[in-house]
Formats: C-alpha cells, structure tokens, sequence
C-alpha cells in the first residue's frame, strides 16, 4: 500500500483515533521516586541543583511517602546521607542508620508503599568511593561482604527490595545468598546491572554528597562507549540471580534498554537520572522548554525503549500531570 491508498495521516484525524492505536502506555504503576533521607527533625532542604528534590528527615519523608501514595506512586528508592562517614562505610549497614531508620518508618506510617533501597557506600565512605580502599584501588572482593550486610540490614529493617548500584563484580551472588541465608528468600534483587561512568550524575552527588575526593568511578562504572559490554554484565546478573536488570542513566542510553529489553527476559527499568532531570529543569526555568510536554516526551520515550519501570525525580509531576 502506497500514497495515495494508503495515508498514514488516517489515523492521526483527532484525539480519540490517535489514543485508540497509541503504543506506548505511562501510568504511575511503573515509576520509583527517589527519595533522599537525612539526619534531624522537620527537615525539608531544598537541593539546588535538583529544583523540586529535597533532603528529608525520616519524619518529613513519612509525610512525603502520604503525598506519593495519594498520588499514585506506590514505590520509593531510598538513598541516606549518614551522621558520620569511615574508610568501610560502616553507616551503610549499621542497625540505626539512616536508611534503616528510613525504613522501619516508612514502613511503620505508610505501610502499603513498596520501599526499595539503594545498596551502596559512596555515601557512607569518607573517601566517597563505592567500595573499599586497599592499595589506592576498590577493592572488589572485600567490598562484597560489606554490600551484603548492607542489603541484609535494610531487608531486616523491613525494605521490600534492594538495588545494588555499586558495580563490584559478583555483587548480585552475594546479596542473594544472605538474603536467602536469613530467609528473605522473598525479597527481589534489582541490579544497576549496567550503570555507567557518567558525568549526569553531577547533581546528586551534590545532593547525597558522595562525589569521590579524589579520581573517578571509572575503574568500576562502565565506559560510555560500549553496548555489547552491557550484554554481558546483564548475562552475569541474571545467572546472580538478579530480578530485575537496571539501564543507568536513561535518555543516552536508550539503544542500551532496547537491547536488553529484546535479549532477556526479566524486566527491565531504567533510571532516568539527576542530571537528565536537571537539564529539564534548568531549560524549563530559562523559558526554552515546556517543561509538561518534554518530561512527558522524555519518560515516554524511555519506555517505548523498552524499560518496565522508570526512576525518575518527575515522578510526582508526572502523576500529577497523568490524574489530569
Ligand atoms: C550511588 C548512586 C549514584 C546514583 C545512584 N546511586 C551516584 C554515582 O554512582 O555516582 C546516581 C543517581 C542520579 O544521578 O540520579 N552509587
């Protein structure tokens, strides 16, 4: 069939036609807010490179997880910025850590929302690596136990998921075997299984202030160059035991999410990240942009990638914006 038979335009006549063979589904079902905790009471500090985010104290993040909820979003990401920071990041697994805190109030006020954590020490590591330091390199192995007692922590605290974003080898294996060790056979795995070294995390780092004091994350992060190097580190955390295979960041990498949407079979989600939300913002703030239609675009476009889930900071505006 070809013009003049054939008008694609047909289909395009008005509203109704156009969302009765419209592809692409976005509701709030399938967004994960992040949420960033920290210490004190009635706190609600702006971050300046994230318009619209906050860092919250654990009373401030009950009521924000009320509003989610309201909204429609049932799932939330943690991530802390502890009291204090060490060389292991031993606040990444203590019993009355931020998130663990974080968690059981959550858990205690708005119980019905799925509370997934991210399992990390960038934040709790005074060197602000993700791993830790032996002979000025991250050490891999000696990393994994600590990941795990991190994850082992957060599921005893209640977490109803864990993310493990660090990018040590071998991280997945060894979270599930604690997990199922403690009988938290339960709680899913979702891998940041292909998380690149990318400089759009800028602006949270500033906001969970775990920027490394000296080098970069490229010793563990994934060059940006490679596409069938993230097929294989997706292989490797499904045969871990992963339960859901995470693309980071979104929008660059969006040929990322479509292959592993078609090569594998678990789902898949993508974290639209700080500084991919921020460039919105900033446009949007100068008057270039419309801010609705590009976040709409934007998160769109993910999924029609291929992503099941998306984090995102737009989270709540696009719950907003979707109730109409
Ligand atoms: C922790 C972590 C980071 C992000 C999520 N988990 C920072 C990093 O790896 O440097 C970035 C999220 C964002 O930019 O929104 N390792």
């Amino acid at each position: 069939m070809i013009f003049p038979e054939y008008r694609p335009r047909r289909l395009r006549r008005n509203e109704v036609l156009r969302s009765l063979i419209r592809e692409t589904q976005l509701s709030p079902d399938h967004l994960i807010y992040p949420l960033f905790v920290q210490p004190g009471k009635g706190r609600r500090d702006a971050i300046t490179s994230m318009p619209g985010v906050f860092r919250l104290s654990v009373d401030e993040l009950a009521k924000e997880a009320k509003e989610c909820m309201g909204l429609g979003i049932k799932n939330v990401i943690l991530f802390g910025l502890p009291e204090d920071k060490d060389p292991v990041g031993s606040g990444a697994h203590a019993n009355d850590g931020i998130i663990q805190r974080a968690i059981r109030e959550l858990k205690n006020k708005v119980p019905e929302m799925m509370v997934s954590t991210d399992v990390c020490l960038c934040e709790y590591t005074d060197h602000g690596h993700c791993g830790v330091i032996i002979n000025q390199q991250v050490d891999n192995d000696t990393t994994l136990e600590i990941l795990a007692r991190t994850a082992l922590s957060h599921a005893q605290a209640g977490a109803d998921m864990v993310a493990p974003s660090d990018m040590m080898d071998g991280r997945v294996a060894e979270i599930r075997q604690i997990l199922d060790e403690n009988d938290f056979q339960n709680i899913p795995i979702m891998s940041y299984a292909v998380k690149y070294a990318s400089a759009f995390y800028g602006p949270f780092r500033d906001a969970a202030d775990c920027a490394p004091q000296e080098g970069d994350r490229r010793g563990y992060q994934m060059d940006p160059a490679n596409a069938r190097e993230a097929l294989r580190e997706a292989t490797l955390d499904v045969d871990e035991g992963a339960d859901i295979l995470m693309v980071k960041p979104a929008v660059a990498y969006l040929d990322i999410i479509s292959r592993l949407h078609d090569e594998f079979d678990l789902p898949v989600a993508a974290y639209h990240v700080s500084g991919e939300y921020a460039m919105i913002k900033a446009a949007a703030a100068n008057g270039w942009l419309d801010e609705a239609r590009v976040m709409q675009e934007t998160l769109l476009s993910i999924r029609r990638a291929g992503a099941d889930i998306i984090l995102t900071y737009f989270a709540k505006d696009y719950a907003k914006l979707f109730a109409g």
